[in-house]
Parts: structure tokens; C-alpha cells; sequence
């Protein structure tokens, strides 16, 4: 196929003379600086600024129908991935777009990079005086009150009319970076250094002290080894948390670490592999293991037995590129690839309300592109309940993304044997993304049950999330040679992931697909390998208001728990 790019080299100049000062017209605009921030200054004229913009895409509504198609287990095509080919087809830019955009810039001087598989997003370095001309935007510098975090960001930007239909968005704009640089919603409890470590193999019988013995037992996940070469598990890091082997593997101080002590009975060489995006690295110093990081592959490798797994290890500028700019090139370096992993877990999040609607819609577009090739994205939706991640707005409830994004699978909290919902377990609605049909018979429900409760502080059309839980309280993890007790759904979300990775092993042992964007099926007939969890709450704000659990989907447990034998025999094995 001939690149569009090769043939705009010779359009470009023909356009080039015709064209005089565009007219611009407002493309995305915020009313105020986002609350916590505020304005320092112009940002200096000569800062370099690294300019992604997003063209539309040709055929969005034949994506998210294809990805329907082969997700919904009562379609003819279940299970009938999409190739890559296929994927970039449907969401490739049209030869108009992509001649109208590189027009533009080259008419300002500016020559892009193609910076996605399928061509929809290029790139290009820009100091903000240009920016601010081309786009009619104030690039300016916003600082985050209480943590100090500093960025150039702009509360309005346009874009040349004969451009709209054309190009999608522009970005670093309106989206302002998480201002916690640190995600990952993990709270650390005292160290159990001090319990006794003789006896590892107990099922749960102290929940203070949750180890994959327990999480087995608990939802019957098989110790035995996966047999498929071909399945692949990965689990994403951002914001410099690093996963460290000796951590998982090492023997130190008299004092086995993770897998040695909790699963004696696997190989002992089992390792994570590496890979990087955007010049991530994974630093091996002791001192530099990452709490999520850890967690994540501790409980990844410990659960997902004999699953080759990855750590995807995403580098990048927290400042200026912004979390969203690493979940990007995350998505796009997964899609650049012919055989991607099946499952892909991700513990990390953001108040949804940082996140232009725009761009929340276009990368959770690169999530449906994923399920239509058959991975499963899993998403923490975070730790404050219905807080959202700065802990602190209780006027409304906070949706966070990306579990807000319909394409993904959310995974809520538990806690206690019988397993109630865990107050932390972040759970709502979104304000940017509707109710999606898998959800038009179980969300309904529920809001019939909550009635006039809570009315005005959540967004009763909004996607509901989570989709699922995990127990989410006093994990065991091994940290910088400690023995630390961690809670949070980031906990919970690589226990669902490992839970789906090892049901790919035997589904395709079977020589069956594997399962792909989860949603459809859990709300169709998968919710009944579930435990429903019907009791708890999310009540983390101040006064005291959140979500209860309920019979049936609820906005903090989701459909339940895993079984992993009813959910075995669920998916026909
Ligand atoms: C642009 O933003 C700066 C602050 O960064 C402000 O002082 C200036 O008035 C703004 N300019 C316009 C045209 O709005
Ligand atoms: C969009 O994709 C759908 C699904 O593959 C297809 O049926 C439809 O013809 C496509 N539409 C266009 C305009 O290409
Ligand atoms: C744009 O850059 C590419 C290489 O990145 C180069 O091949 C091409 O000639 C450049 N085009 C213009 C118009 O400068
Ligand atoms: C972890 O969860 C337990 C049980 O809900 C709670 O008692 C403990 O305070 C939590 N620890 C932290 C640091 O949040
Ligand atoms: C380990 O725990 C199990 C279950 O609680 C118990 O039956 C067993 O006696 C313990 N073993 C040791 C060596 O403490
Ligand atoms: C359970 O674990 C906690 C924390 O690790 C520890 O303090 C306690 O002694 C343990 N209880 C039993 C019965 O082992
Ligand atoms: C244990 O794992 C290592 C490294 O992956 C592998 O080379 C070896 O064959 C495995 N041993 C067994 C018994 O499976
Ligand atoms: C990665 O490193 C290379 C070489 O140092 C640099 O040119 C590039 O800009 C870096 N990319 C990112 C995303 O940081
Ligand atoms: C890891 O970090 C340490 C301490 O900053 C540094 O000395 C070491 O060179 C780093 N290792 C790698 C492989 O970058
Ligand atoms: C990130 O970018 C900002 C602004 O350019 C810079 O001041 C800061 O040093 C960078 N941080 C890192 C870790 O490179
Ligand atoms: C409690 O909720 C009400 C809405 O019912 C809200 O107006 C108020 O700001 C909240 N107070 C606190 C302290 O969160
Ligand atoms: C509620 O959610 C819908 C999407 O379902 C959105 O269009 C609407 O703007 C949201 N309302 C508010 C007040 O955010």
C-alpha cells in the first residue's frame, strides 16, 4: 500500500500557493483552570513543545460495531479477531485528512511524523510562540498548588475551519497532567516484617496477611502450570516504578523473597521479561523498586502461573507529556505490534474530569481497536471511592479514567471472607461517556434500587464502572527486600488479569479463541460464574456519601468476584 505521507510530498506545494491565513475556529476550550491549579505566567516563547495531533479517523462506528461483533458471545463472528491490517483500516485517516493537516503545517514550517500504526496521530516539535499562533492558543505555565507539579498547557485552543472533519485534536491543550505523578492508587500499611514467615502456604487464613495461597483458594485458581507458548500476559508501569527481579526471585538475608516463598512449587527461574516505551528503563537498584510495580508483577507471576509475562516500562516527561501522553504511546506501541499480549493490566488512573472529552474519546477508541483484536485491558479505578484521586472534592462524585471508557474492563474492590465491597474501591459514572448497551439491563437496575439517593452528585446516563472486583486489602508484597502490606484495587486488577490470562491458556490448549474485551460476555451470561458481592460501601468522602452494594451489578463491586471453575465451564471448557 502506498503511504499516504509519500503522496502528500507531492500535493503539498500545489495547496501550498493557493492558501492564504486560515480562518480558526475555537476547537476545545476549558471555562476555568481546573481546580488545585493555578496560573503562573505566559510560558516562555522559545519552549519546545512536543505537538501530537489526531486525525480523524475514516470509520469509528464500523470499529466499535466490529468490535461488538466479535465480543458479543451471540454474534456469528465471536471470537473472530480482527487483524492488524484490519484494525488500521477502519481507523486509518482518509487521504483528504491527512493532505489538509500536513498542508497546514507545512504551510507554517512544520513537517510532522506519522506516530501511530494506522497514521491517525503525527507528531512535531513546536516552540509555544508558533503553537500559540497557528492554534489561537496562551500556552501558559499552570502550577498544582499542593504538590507544585508545573506545566505549559493552554485553556482554549482553534483550529483552522477547513480543518474541522479533519483533524480530531491537538495535544498537549486542554488536558491538564495528574498533578500526583504517582497514579497508581497503592496505600502501604505498616510493614509485617514482624509475622511470621514459616508458614506461607495457609490458605486465607489471616487476612492480614493476603498471599497468593489465599487468592487461590479464594477463587479457585488453579497452581498448575499454563501449557500455551503463544499467550501472553503484560503489565504496565509508569512514573518511574520499577518491578525488581531480586524482589521477586532472590533469595537474601536468610529471607527468601516473593516466589520463593510463596510459590515454592513453581520453577524457580520464573522471571518477568522487559519492555520499554518512550525510553523507559527499569532500574534494578534495590532502593528504586516500585510499591505498584511490585505488586503488579508479584502478583501477576504468582497467580498467572507459567504465563510468559511482560513489564512494559513507559518513560516519558511527567510535566509535559502528561500521563495521558504515556497511556497514548502505550496503546499505539501495543497496536504497532502483529501478535500483542492477550491481557494487559494497568493499576494506574486519573480524575476524569483532568481529561478533555475529545481526547478521552479518541484514546479510549485505541482501547476498542485492542478488543477488536482480542486483547483484554484491565483498569484500577482507584483507591478514594467515589473521591477520585486528589481525595479531596466531595461536592460531586469523580469518575476516573480510563475505567470510564466503555471498551475497557474496570476492576473494583473487596475485602473480608464472605467478601464485602471494600470502601476504597473507586465506582460511578461517567461524565463523558454514555451508558453502553452491554450495561442497559444492569445499571438500570441498580439505579432503580438507589432511587433519589445521592441525586446531582453522580451522572445517572454515564458509563457505570467498575465491571468486576478483587480482593483489594493487606496484600503481601515483597518491596526493597521489606515485607510490605499493600491495599487497593491496583491489587485487585492484576488478580483479574491473571484470572483471564490463565482462561486464554485453556481456551486456546482447546484450540478456542481467547476472550477478547470481556464486557460483552460478563454482562451477558459470564456474571453468573461471578460472586455477587452485595454488602459495603463506598462512602470514602467527608460527609459521608457514596455507593452501597447490591444485588446484581452495583458501582463498587461490579458483577462480582471471580470462580475460576464456574467461570472455566462459563467460557465452555
Ligand atoms: C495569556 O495568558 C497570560 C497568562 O499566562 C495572560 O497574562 C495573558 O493576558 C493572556 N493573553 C490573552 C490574549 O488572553
Ligand atoms: C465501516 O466499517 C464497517 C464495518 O467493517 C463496514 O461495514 C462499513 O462499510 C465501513 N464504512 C465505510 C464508509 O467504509
Ligand atoms: C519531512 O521530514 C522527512 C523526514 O522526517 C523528510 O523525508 C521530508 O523530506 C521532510 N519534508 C519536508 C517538506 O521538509
Ligand atoms: C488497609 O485496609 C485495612 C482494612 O480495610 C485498613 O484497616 C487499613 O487501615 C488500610 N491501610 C491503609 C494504609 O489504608
Ligand atoms: C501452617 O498453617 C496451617 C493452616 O493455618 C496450619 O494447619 C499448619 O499447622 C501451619 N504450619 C506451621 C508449620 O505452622
Ligand atoms: C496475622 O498477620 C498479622 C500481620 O501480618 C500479624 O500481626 C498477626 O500475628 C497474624 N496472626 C496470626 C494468627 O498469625
Ligand atoms: C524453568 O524456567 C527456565 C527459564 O524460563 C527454563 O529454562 C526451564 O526449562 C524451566 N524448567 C522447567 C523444569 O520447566
Ligand atoms: C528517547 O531518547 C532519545 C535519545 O536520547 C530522544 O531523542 C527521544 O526524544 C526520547 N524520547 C522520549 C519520548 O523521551
Ligand atoms: C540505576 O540507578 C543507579 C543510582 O542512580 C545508577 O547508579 C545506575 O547506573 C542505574 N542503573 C542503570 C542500569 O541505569
Ligand atoms: C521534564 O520537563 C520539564 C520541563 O521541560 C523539565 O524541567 C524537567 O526537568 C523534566 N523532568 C525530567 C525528569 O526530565
Ligand atoms: C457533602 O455533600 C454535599 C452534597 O450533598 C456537598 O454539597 C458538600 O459539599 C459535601 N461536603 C463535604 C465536606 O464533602
Ligand atoms: C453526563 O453524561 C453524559 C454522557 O452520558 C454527558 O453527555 C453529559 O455531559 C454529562 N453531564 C454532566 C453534567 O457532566
Amino acid at each position: 500500500m502506498l503511504s499516504p505521507y509519500l503522496v502528500l510530498s507531492f500535493f503539498a506545494p500545489l495547496v501550498l500557493g493557493k492558501t492564504t491565513a486560515p480562518n480558526l475556529q475555537l476547537h476545545e476550550a476549558l471555562d476555568n483552570v481546573p481546580a488545585g491549579f493555578m496560573l503562573s505566567g505566559p510560558a516562555a516563547p522559545d519552549t519546545v513543545l512536543n505537538i501530537q495531533l489526531a486525525l480523524v479517523q475514516n470509520n469509528v462506528s464500523g470499529l466499535v460495531d466490529e468490535l461488538y461483533s466479535v465480543s458479543d458471545p451471540s454474534s456469528a463472528n465471536y471470537g473472530q479477531y480482527l487483524s492488524k491490517e484490519e484494525v488500521e483500516a477502519l481507523v486509518a485517516p482518509s487521504l483528504d485528512s491527512v493532505t489538509a493537516v500536513n498542508s497546514w503545517l507545512s504551510l507554517n514550517g512544520l513537517n510532522a511524523t506519522i506516530a501511530s500504526p494506522a497514521g491517525d496521530w503525527l507528531a512535531v516539535q513546536v516552540p509555544v510562540s508558533k503553537a500559540n499562533e497557528i492554534l489561537s492558543a496562551n500556552y501558559s505555565v499552570f502550577t498544582h498548588v499542593s504538590t507544585g507539579l508545573r506545566t505549559v498547557r493552554t485553556l482554549a485552543y482553534s483550529i483552522p475551519t477547513d480543518l474541522v472533519g479533519h483533524l480530531d485534536l491537538v495535544r498537549p491543550t486542554v488536558s491538564f497532567p495528574d498533578p500526583y505523578g504517582s497514579t497508581h492508587p497503592v496505600a502501604f500499611s505498616r510493614p509485617v516484617s514482624d509475622i511470621d514467615l514459616s508458614n506461607t502456604t495457609s490458605s486465607c487464613a489471616n487476612l492480614s496477611s493476603v498471599t497468593p495461597a489465599c487468592i487461590q483458594s479464594l477463587y479457585k485458581i488453579p497452581s498448575t502450570a499454563a501449557t500455551s507458548n503463544s499467550n501472553r500476559l503484560a503489565v504496565t508501569g509508569y512514573v518511574g516504578e520499577w518491578a525488581n527481579e531480586a524482589d521477586l526471585q532472590a533469595s537474601r538475608r536468610s529471607c527468601t523473597m516473593f516466589l520463593e516463598r510463596y510459590r515454592p512449587d513453581m520453577n524457580s527461574s520464573t522471571m518477568f521479561m522487559l519492555e520499554t516505551v518512550d525510553n523507559g528503563s527499569n532500574n534494578q537498584t534495590l532502593a528504586y523498586a516500585g510499591g505498584e510495580a511490585n505488586l503488579d508483577i508479584q502478583y501477576t507471576l504468582g497467580l498467572a502461573t507459567g504465563v510468559p509475562t511482560t513489564f512494559i516500562s513507559v518513560g516519558g516527561n511527567w510535566s509535559t507529556d502528561g500521563f495521558l501522553g504515556s497511556l497514548l504511546d502505550t496503546a499505539n506501541y501495543l497496536l504497532s505490534q502483529d501478535s500483542p499480549p492477550q491481557v494487559v493490566s494497568t493499576s494506574y488512573g486519573l480524575d476524569e474530569k483532568l481529561v478533555s472529552p475529545k481526547f478521552a474519546n479518541t484514546l479510549c477508541n485505541a482501547y476498542a481497536q485492542l478488543g477488536a483484536r482480542g486483547v483484554s485491558m484491565l483498569f484500577a479505578p482507584g483507591d478514594a471511592g467515589v473521591a477520585g484521586f486528589d481525595h479531596t472534592e466531595c461536592t460531586t462524585f469523580q469518575p476516573t479514567f480510563p475505567s470510564t471508557c466503555p471498551y475497557v474492563t474496570s476492576v473494583g474492590g473487596t475485602v473480608g471472607i464472605p467478601e464485602t465491597a471494600a470502601s476504597l474501591s473507586a465506582g460511578g459514572f461517567s461524565n463523558i461517556f454514555p451508558r453502553p448497551s452491554y450495561q442497559s439491563t444492569a445499571v438500570p437496575a441498580y439505579l432503580s434500587g438507589l432511587g433519589s439517593t445521592d441525586s446531582g452528585l453522580y451522572n445517572a446516563s454515564g458509563r457505570g464502572f467498575p465491571d468486576v472486583a478483587a480482593y483489594a486489602v493487606y496484600y503481601d508484597v515483597f518491596i526493597a527486600g521489606e515485607l510490605i502490606a499493600v491495599n487497593g484495587t491496583s491489587a485487585a486488577t492484576p488478580v483479574w488479569a491473571s484470572v483471564v490470562t490463565l482462561l486464554n491458556d485453556r481456551l486456546m490448549a482447546a484450540g478456542k479463541p481467547v476472550l477478547g474485551f470481556l464486557n460483552p460476555w460478563l454482562y451477558a451470561g459470564g456474571a453468573s460464574a461471578l460472586t455477587d458481592i452485595v454488602s459495603g460501601n463506598n462512602r470514602a468522602c467527608a460527609n459521608d456519601t457514596g455507593f452501597d452494594a447490591a444485588v446484581g451489578w452495583d458501582p463498587i463491586t461490579g458483577l462480582g468476584t471471580p470462580d475460576f471453575s464456574l467461570l472455566q465451564s462459563a467460557v465452555g471448557l
